[in-house]
């Protein structure tokens, strides 16, 4: 299984920090956010890495991570995004990379405290499709800035909404998603949303809409470091506090 890790973007929502940086770029606790990202991959056995990012700090993420040999990396790619477009756009960046394989995409700003190995582990078990990872969130104006799954009760999603005005559950769509190869034919066909985007929620109805959907609940701590200072600060103490990517 390839994986792809994107960490382009604005960041807007973290301005005025990230005027000066990218903000996968940004401490958390002892370490850059993109480490995060790059362990939780490792640890669960995906070694070949494509790293997506764009904007004027793009350079930096060379000189941290370099070929990867450090973080455990068999082999390292990038990518540059010329413009965000949305987290979609950035996947097909990697299209010449991952295709041919099965691809886990790792929104790098997205951090969790248990290890994803399960949900590959799932992934590697399942015929074809895609699988995403929920997370329970019980407030429901967090719950308004993320994907949201509603679900039928019987173990299928029935769609996807971003950011719901009435979230239709309390699980959250995480920023970890694993696809099959028809992703690559998924993506050109895919239209901006009204954030001028493309939409990764948009790409994972596709798959609700023909079955092909699956997915897996991870209990603990996920956060997603870029939604808001607050956020960023809650994943900070977080890590600091109880440590992520663990095992058990
Ligand atoms: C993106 C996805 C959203 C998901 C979130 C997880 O949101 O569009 O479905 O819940 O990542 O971090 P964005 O951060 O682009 O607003």
């Amino acid at each position: 299984m390839k994986g792809v890790v994107l960490a382009g973007g604005t960041g807007s929502r973290l301005h005025p920090l990230t005027q000066i940086t990218n903000k996968h770029l940004l401490p958390i606790f002892d370490r850059p956010m993109i480490s995060y990202g790059i362990e939780a991959l490792v640890k669960a056995g995906v070694t070949e890495i494509m790293l997506v990012t764009g904007g004027n700090h793009a350079g930096e993420f060379l000189r941290l991570l370099g070929n990867g040999e450090e973080f455990g990396i068999a082999r390292l790619f990038y990518a540059y995004q010329a413009k965000p477009g949305g987290i979609a756009e950035a996947l097909a960046l990697a299209e010449r990379f991952a295709v041919g394989d099965r691809t886990v995409v790792l929104l790098a700003d997205n951090i969790f405290e248990r290890s994803l190995q399960r949900c590959v582990d799932a992934f590697g078990k399942q015929a074809a499709g895609a699988r995403v990872v929920l997370s329970r969130a019980t407030n429901r104006e967090h719950l308004q800035h993320l994907g949201v799954a509603q679900l039928n009760g019987s173990r299928r999603i029935e769609r996807i909404v971003e950011k719901p005005k009435d979230p239709p559950s309390e699980f959250a769509v995480t920023g970890a998603y694993f696809y099959d190869e028809t992703v690559w034919d998924v993506l050109p066909s895919l239209k901006p949303s009204g954030r001028g985007e493309l939409e990764i929620t948009d790409v994972n109805n596709w798959y609700v809409e023909r079955g092909l959907m699956e997915y897996d609940v991870l209990d603990g701590f996920w956060g997603d470091a870029g939604e808001s200072i607050e956020a960023y600060y809650a994943v900070n103490d977080f890590v600091r506090g109880h440590g992520v990517n663990r095992e058990t």
